[in-house]
């Protein structure tokens, strides 16, 4: 079983970023973390982080018939991006989103989200654990199948 992580604009920056919303822990450190959960239950995990819109699109149409499901935190991309949600349908793959602050409880420009139309779990305000949570998720779904 092989899994997608992808993060979207700012999410290379974890660490320096606003620490007080998104803690202190960085990059890097979400992606061993993430890594070293996917080992211990023995699954394939590739990972993928850009600010650049179209780029997300070209990694998601790239995903088609590669991986099993994709776990993805567009960032901001979340509330304005009706390309990365178009990609998502495209590909039809199990998708849980994933957003490390609570955002219904930020502004209300946060509030809307293109890519929850496709995604089958929003998982927030978990921090980096959402991705473990959304990895889990995920893992028993395609199992399932
Ligand atoms: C975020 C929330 C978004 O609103 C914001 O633009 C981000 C990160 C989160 O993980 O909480 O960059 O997706």
């Amino acid at each position: 079983m092989k899994i997608l992580v992808i993060n979207g604009p700012n999410l290379n920056m974890l660490g320096i970023r606003e620490p007080d919303i998104y803690g202190k822990s960085t990059y890097k450190d979400l992606i061993e973390m993430i890594q070293s959960h996917a080992d211990s239950k023995g699954i394939e995990v590739e990972f993928y982080q850009s600010n650049h819109e179209g780029d997300i699109v070209d990694r998601i149409q790239a995903a088609y018939e590669n991986v099993d499901g994709i776990v993805i935190n567009p960032a901001a991309y979340t509330h304005t991006s009706v390309a990365i949600l178009d990609a998502l349908k495209a590909v039809q793959l199990p998708t849980v989103e994933v957003h490390i602050s609570a955002v219904e409880e930020r502004e209300p420009f946060r509030q809307v989200s293109y890519v929850s139309y496709i995604a089958e779990k929003t998982i927030t305000g978990k921090g980096f654990d959402g991705y473990i949570e959304a990895i889990d998720f995920l893992c028993e779904k395609i199992q399932k199948k």
